[in-house]
């Protein structure tokens, strides 16, 4: 208790005796309770009330001094500080209150809210979680928790939290709010407006961003529902002096429909955009994609094309919104077998993210990559030896190189069929070298194009295919998130026999 200081007791009574004598209703609250204690207590609830904090503290540590092994008092000392900011001071107390009784629910939620206000989303969480445990009606848990594992982006289990909250208490605006976004990201349409609209009837007006997201939600339901056109045409009056350009309406449509599944929407729009820009190489292959066109590679011109357009916004969208780590993931990976590489190579080098964590196990670093918009993005980023623009396996089947490792984060998913791969790159590597890969995960035992344009394999097809090389270790991930959801992935590293 280092940053509290209860006051002496002789101080204490000396307070309670000018009460007595300047406030007649004190003198009958201390005969009705017995004890001075609770008579102070209830004096700092009504300042408490009343929001005037700093005083209701002093009702508290005057009633500590007298009786410091009350949890309740050490709890609702707790909560006077946090409303006036004395957030260190409010740890300490609740902590205090929570060492003399463990069991009671409020102390922990009160612990988990002044944890929240601090950062600190370790405790927060932990907290939440026992008050729960402790009172399974206790709504508030349930939504901070909900909050909570929103900002850690676990939107599954945040949205599980907030419809718990929600059914236990169905008139928080917040929650609703809350619900609104998460069921966006969910690709939740339906529920999404429906939240929206419970939010705006129980708070206040919606913000911007939530009219435009509630205004989306309703056209693309719409759209899933088979009402295409209908929900185009209808946007603009929908979304009102909110509405975006239709453009993008019809794109973010195309690939959030495609992504969550609803496949027929998706393809009816993909055919709309297609006839806008017929020769458009990245509207045609992710139509073909959603339609389950068979392939063995994504074409060239559309991934030149496709990386060229997203190479401003990837970090931000990859690392912020998808929650990519790939690079770094595999590097440690790597790192387990082996490190003290002489040249390397990262194979579909993209913006360079991989460069910071690869230095570290060798001189020399190649990148070589399709697009020239995300070479310029990794050249910004610095840190490779040389960059080269080159297809992947074109690259491989002329380069004098011999590389000890190669070093390919999301960039198989490209290609279907890995066979020219494999075998373009054992004969760039040298006998023993590694090659680190990930994969999205499919079920049998070949791969498959998904509606999103990228490929999954299944690990059997990959053994069956990589026969130059040994593999080693395998890792399960999840590679990024999708619709709000985590995409499977296998990191793998194999040795060139
Ligand atoms: C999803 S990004 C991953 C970038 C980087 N490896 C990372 O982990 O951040 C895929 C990259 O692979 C490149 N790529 C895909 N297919 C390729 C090919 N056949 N030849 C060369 N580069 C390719 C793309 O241009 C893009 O930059």
């Amino acid at each position: 208790m280092r940053n509290i200081q209860l006051p002496d007791v002789g101080v204490t009574m000396a307070l309670v005796a000018n009460l007595q004598a300047s406030l007649p209703d004190f003198g009958r609250i201390i005969d009705q309770c017995g004890h001075p204690g609770p008579a102070l207590r209830k004096l700092g609830l009504v300042h408490w009330e009343n929001g005037r904090f700093d005083t209701a503290a002093r009702s508290f540590e005057a009633a500590l001094s007298l009786t410091p092994r009350d949890p309740d008092l050490w709890r609702d000392l707790a909560s006077v500080y946090s409303g006036s900011d004395r957030d260190e001071q409010a740890l300490t107390a609740i902590r205090t209150s929570l060492e003399i009784n463990p069991y009671n629910a409020q102390s922990w939620q009160t612990l988990a809210s002044v944890a929240d206000r601090l950062d600190d989303i370790e405790t927060a969480e932990d907290a939440y979680r026992r008050t729960a445990a402790l009172n399974p009606e206790a709504a508030a848990a349930h939504l901070g928790l909900g909050l909570l594992m929103f900002r850690k982006k676990l939107y599954q289990e945040a949205l599980a939290a907030v419809r718990t909250s929600i059914a236990i208490d169905p008139v928080n605006g917040l929650a609703h709010y809350a619900l609104g976004h998460l069921c966006f990201i969910a690709s939740e349409f339906a529920d999404c407006a429906r939240a929206f609209d419970e939010a705006a009837r129980l708070t206040l007006p919606l913000d911007a961003a939530a009219r435009q997201k509630r205004a989306r939600a309703t056209t693309f339901q719409a759209m899933i529902e088979g009402r295409v056109e209908e929900a185009l045409r209808d946007y603009n009056e929908i979304a009102g002096e909110d509405h975006e350009d239709l453009d993008i309406i019809k794109r973010d449509a195309f690939s959030v429909l495609s992504a969550s599944g609803h496949l027929e929407a998706a393809a009816e729009i993909g055919r709309m955009r297609l006839a806008e820009k017929p020769d458009d190489p990245v509207r045609r292959y992710l139509l073909d994609a959603v339609l389950g066109r068979s392939m063995t590679a994504a074409p060239a011109e559309y991934i030149e094309t496709y990386f060229d357009q997203f190479a401003p916004q990837f970090d931000n969208k990859l690392l912020a919104t998808l929650q990519y780590d790939g690079p770094r993931q595999m590097t440690n990976l790597v790192a387990r077998h082996r490190t003290g590489f002489k040249h390397m190579l990262d194979l579909g080098c993209g913006t360079g993210l991989a460069a910071a964590e690869l230095l570290p196990l060798g001189p020399t670093l190649t990148g070589v990559d399709i697009s020239s918009g995300m070479l310029a993005e990794a050249a910004n980023r610095g840190g490779y030896t040389e960059l080269v623009k080159s297809e992947a396996v074109a690259y491989l089947k002329a380069t004098p190189n011999r590389f000890d490792l190669i070093f390919a984060a999301d960039s198989l998913i490209y290609f279907g069929d890995l066979g020219p791969l494999l075998r373009a790159a054992a004969g760039a590597m040298v006998q023993g070298g590694l090659f680190a890969l990930s994969i999205e995960v499919t079920a049998g035992d070949g791969f498959t194009l998904q509606p999103s344009g990228r490929f999954a394999h299944s690990l059997e097809y990959l053994k069956t295919a990589a026969d130059d090389f040994t593999i080693l270790e395998t890792m399960e991930s999840d590679i990024r998130l999708e619709a709000g959801r985590p995409v499977a992935g296998l990191y793998v590293i194999m040795e060139r026999r």
